[in-house]
């Protein structure tokens, strides 16, 4: 069991810390907003209750239990005072970041490790000199409590055994510890996703189809064969000759690059701004924590079902 801290309890640091927490660790979490702080403690919970209704964590995680693997504290000395591993997940804002890394060279402990969430923000350059042995990056995915991928990435100075430590302790976990050869921003399943959105966004732009209509070639055309050949074995399944002679056609463009999409720009100013508003590109049951227990059971029922069907591509290839 390592002592681990997150910081930040938002849409991540709760999930995170109920992962770590989950994972066995002894966790402190904190948050400069109080609010957010005191919020994440329901957040916890009732994700937890969804994973112990649906077999994905043992029964003894009781509330009472998740209070004792998981305490909240307004100070960030006290947070990582003793901590083995300190998480970062605050917001995406280079400063803020900036800040936080400056307080923690004065008050993390000397040997901790510290993962970085960041998602595209390359926060090397923001750490100070004192912690680049020990800083690396180590990204999840929402809701990290369900999906498995972690990418690693070590600072360009991170001892090699740092990376090592978290690696093996995300394998034991149960997670799916990616380590990349350098930072890339959106590592890769993030790049792929964002190639997807640049693409709907063209496709909704054009009027060629609607969000609905995209989202049902997705689910019908796309998604159905990704969990079981991912990208390169769907190529083997498909020929690579004719990979090669799309290439050679150059039947496929991207789209153009853009910074600004009309329809998002739309939404965004009718206040649609996603399930937490009520609507985004669909409308929406109001009851946001409803809508993500609902999600949040539906992919523990296709992860488990997947589990029983195995994969032909990827690190846990079965054939
Ligand atoms: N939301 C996602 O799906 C997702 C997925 C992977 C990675 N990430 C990354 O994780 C990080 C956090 O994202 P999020 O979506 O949880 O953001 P969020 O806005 O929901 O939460 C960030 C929290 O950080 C807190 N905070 C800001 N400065 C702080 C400080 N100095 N000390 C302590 N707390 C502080 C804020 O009060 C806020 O509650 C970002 O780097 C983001 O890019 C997000």
């Amino acid at each position: 069991m390592a002592r681990v801290a997150v910081i930040g309890a938002g849409t991540m640091g709760h999930a995170l810390a109920l992962v770590f927490a989950l994972g066995g660790h002894q966790v402190r979490l904190t948050d400069s907003s109080e609010k957010t702080l005191a919020r994440a403690q329901g957040l916890m919970e009732k994700a937890l209750a969804t994973l112990v209704a649906n077999g994905e964590a043992p029964a003894e995680w009781t509330s009472a239990h998740l209070a004792q693997m998981v305490t909240r504290h307004a100070d960030l000395a006290e947070t990582v005072d003793g901590a083995e591993v300190i998480v970062e997940a605050i917001i995406e804002v280079p400063e803020a970041k900036r800040t936080l890394y400056a307080q923690l060279a004065e008050c993390a402990p000397k040997d901790a490790v510290i993962a970085s969430n960041t998602s595209q923000l390359d926060v090397f350059p923001l750490i100070p000199e004192a912690l680049q042995a020990r800083s690396m990056i180590a990204h999840w995915y929402t809701p990290p409590y369900l999906v498995d991928l972690v990418d690693v990435i070590p600072g360009p100075s991170c001892e090699p055994a740092l990376v090592d430590k978290v690696h093996t302790m995300l394998a034991e976990m149960g997670k799916q510890p990616l380590r990349l050869r350098k930072f890339v921003p959106g590592y890769v399943a993030n790049r792929i996703q964002g190639a997807i959105g640049a693409e709907v966004q063209y496709l909704l732009e054009e009027g060629v189809a609607s969000a609905e209509e995209i989202d049902a070639a997705i689910i019908h055309g796309l998604a159905l064969r990704l969990p079981i050949l991912a990208v390169f074995a769907k190529a083997d399944f498909t020929g690579l000759s004719l990979s090669q002679s799309i290439l050679a056609n150059g039947s496929y463009t991207p789209p153009p690059p853009r910074r600004q999409s009309a329809v998002l720009d739309k939404l965004v100013a009718e206040g649609r701004t996603g399930v937490l508003s009520g609507a985004g590109y669909y409308d929406w049951d109001t009851d946001a924590e409803k809508l993500f227990e609902t999600r949040d059971k539906k992919l523990i029922e296709l992860k488990q079902a997947l589990r029983k069907i195995g994969t032909m591509a990827g690190l846990e290839r079965d054939q």
